[in-house]
């Protein structure tokens, strides 16, 4: 979290917490008449067909004596959306009964927000907002959708579509689907997408939402759930940290453009585990900020594979430290394990480990690009984003045009690069017909250990003195808002 993003959380905090807590803390005690269900063998508390109006402080006086309230287990306190007056059809909007399942149950510890299988429910554009009580629970057991049409998204354009904003211990668990239904952003042509006239004539929003996101929260797990569909990113945590992501499937077509699968920026201690994710663009997606993240037994694919960036666009600074992606399968991608950075940014990243990577039919499965240009052309710049401290072991399978693509910058060369224990083949024999590139290595500095095939990808320059010579001079020229903290 940046220091202005932290000093307007506390405020938040001081201003808004204390409130909401005093006002909803009798909101539990509801008794819920609403519809039941098999599965739930404790009852469900909530309102049934509350038509908005605003909560009193004051328990209604049907609520049960507080006494009995309190013994309740914790487990017991379910706010099934149902009970709060949602259709489940897939066409009726039931976004204001999620917000009002939402608010009774965020201010009632260990709480569960029950989003029940064999329905489906249409949800508009959402802010869920903390802080709430611990331990609350989003159990997804049936199918969240999406607005199917873009005119149905505010036309000044929406960052994301289910917005989870200063949530803490917090949880989304279940067997359900949350489908963003992104198909028609998708057929948008990308070129005409950010042209205003183009826009207008169609009215579309100019930008592309991500499903869920995060923002602002601590100790966040994310489990079970299928999410499919993104008009763009699927899943994404910004200035949050303690966020575990396990046993989830992320999907989208291969061809629906620029859909990441998880994004991470300015978010430490992330652990993603057990993860199908196959979408249009990065499987997951490492951005400035990051750092202590431990990626493990994930499969990408379609789509862009790992990625570390880009970063350092338009000059700015990058901190990006201490990650892990480890037992990792990468099939029919673009790239496998790979760091982009922009020519002209600053700062660094450094601690890097991908180990057991398995590729299979991976355009370029290890690549660092210190060029990175989405653009026709982009200017040169001696400075560079610097690349240090990056290991490569174990990456093994078919590629489908470069084994290796190491292009690190003329005056901050990538430092401390070593790849071992590397074997790649080509996919196909389609393209051993003049598509193959020789590998690259480009002031790429480290070292390297056999097993190394084939055999052109033993190119590491021995050493690292000529980024010392550099970095000593650019240290004191910068200013100290332009450095990552140590
Ligand atoms: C994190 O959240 C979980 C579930 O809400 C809770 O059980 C756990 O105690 C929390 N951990 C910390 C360190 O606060
Ligand atoms: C993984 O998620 C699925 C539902 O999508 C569930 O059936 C399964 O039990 C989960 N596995 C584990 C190990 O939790
Ligand atoms: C690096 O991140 C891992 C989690 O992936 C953590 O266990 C470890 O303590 C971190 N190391 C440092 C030096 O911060
Ligand atoms: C990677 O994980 C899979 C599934 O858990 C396991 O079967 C396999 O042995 C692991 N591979 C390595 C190299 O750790
Ligand atoms: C940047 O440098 C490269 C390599 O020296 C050169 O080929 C290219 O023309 C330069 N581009 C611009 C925009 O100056």
């Amino acid at each position: 979290m940046s220091p202005k993003n932290s000093v307007l959380f506390l405020l938040f905090l001081l201003f808004h917490s204390t409130p909401i807590f005093l006002c909803d803390l009798t909101e539990g005690r509801h008794v819920g008449n609403g519809r039941k269900h098999n599965n739930d063998h404790h009852g469900h508390w909530g309102r049934k067909g509350n038509n908005g109006r605003p909560k009193g402080p004051n328990p209604p006086a049907h609520s049960p004596p507080p006494s009995h309230s309190d013994d309740r287990p914790y487990s017991s306190r379910v706010f099934d959306i149902l009970s709060f007056g949602a259709a489940g059809d897939g066409v009726t909007d039931d976004s204001k009964a999620l917000l009002q399942a939402w608010e009774a149950a965020c201010s009632v510890g260990s709480a569960t927000i029950e989003i029940p299988s064999e329905f489906k429910f249409l949800i508009r554009p959402v802010t869920l907002k903390g802080p709430c009580r611990p331990d609350l629970v989003l159990k997804i057991d049936g199918v969240i959708m999406g607005p199917s049409d873009l005119s149905d998204w505010p036309h000044k354009g929406l960052l994301q579509w289910i917005n989870l904003m200063w949530v803490h211990d917090f949880t989304i668990r279940g067997n359900g689907i949350v489908d963003g239904r992104g198909s028609h952003w998708w057929e948008e042509p990308e070129s005409l997408f950010q042209e205003s006239t183009y826009r207008k004539s169609k009215i579309i929003p100019d930008t592309k939402p991500t499903a869920i996101r995060f923002y602002g929260s601590q100790n966040v797990t994310v489990r079970d759930i299928s999410i499919v569909n993104s008009p763009q990113c699927h899943l994404k945590f910004d200035g949050s940290g303690g966020i575990r992501v396990s046993n989830i499937t992320i999907m989208s077509p291969g061809n629906s453009p620029n859909t990441d699968g998880i994004h991470l920026q300015n978010t430490n201690k992330v652990e993603i585990t057990d993860a199908t994710i196959g979408c249009g663009d990065d499987c997951i997606s490492i951005q400035t900020g990051c750092s202590e993240v431990y990626i493990h037994r994930v499969n990408c694919g379609p789509g862009h594979g790992i990625s570390l960036g880009s970063l350092g666009r338009d000059n700015s600074l990058a901190c990006v430290n201490n990650i892990t992606a480890k037992n990792i399968t990468i099939q029919d991608a673009l790239s496998g394990v790979r760091i982009k950075t922009w020519q002209g940014g600053k700062g660094w990243v450094r601690g890097v480990t991908f180990s057991d990577v398995s590729v299979s039919n991976v355009e370029t499965p290890i690549v660092i690009d210190q060029f990175y240009c989405d653009r026709r052309s982009c200017r040169n710049s001696s400075d560079a984003v610097a690349v240090s401290d990056v290991t490569f072991n174990g990456v093994r399978g078919t590629y489908a045009r470069q084994p290796v693509y190491l292009a690190c910058s003329d005056a901050r060369p990538c430092e401390g690069v070593r790849l071992t224990d590397v074997e790649l083949s080509p996919a196909s024999e389609r393209h051993l017909r003049g598509l193959l590139r020789q590998p690259l290595c480009w002031n790429a500095y480290g070292e390297t250990r056999a097993p190394l095939l084939p055999q052109g990808i033993d190119c590491l320059q021995k050493g690292g003195a000529a980024a010392l010579l550099l970095s000593g001079a650019s240290a004191q020229d910068s200013h100290p808002s332009d450095q990552c903290l140590p």
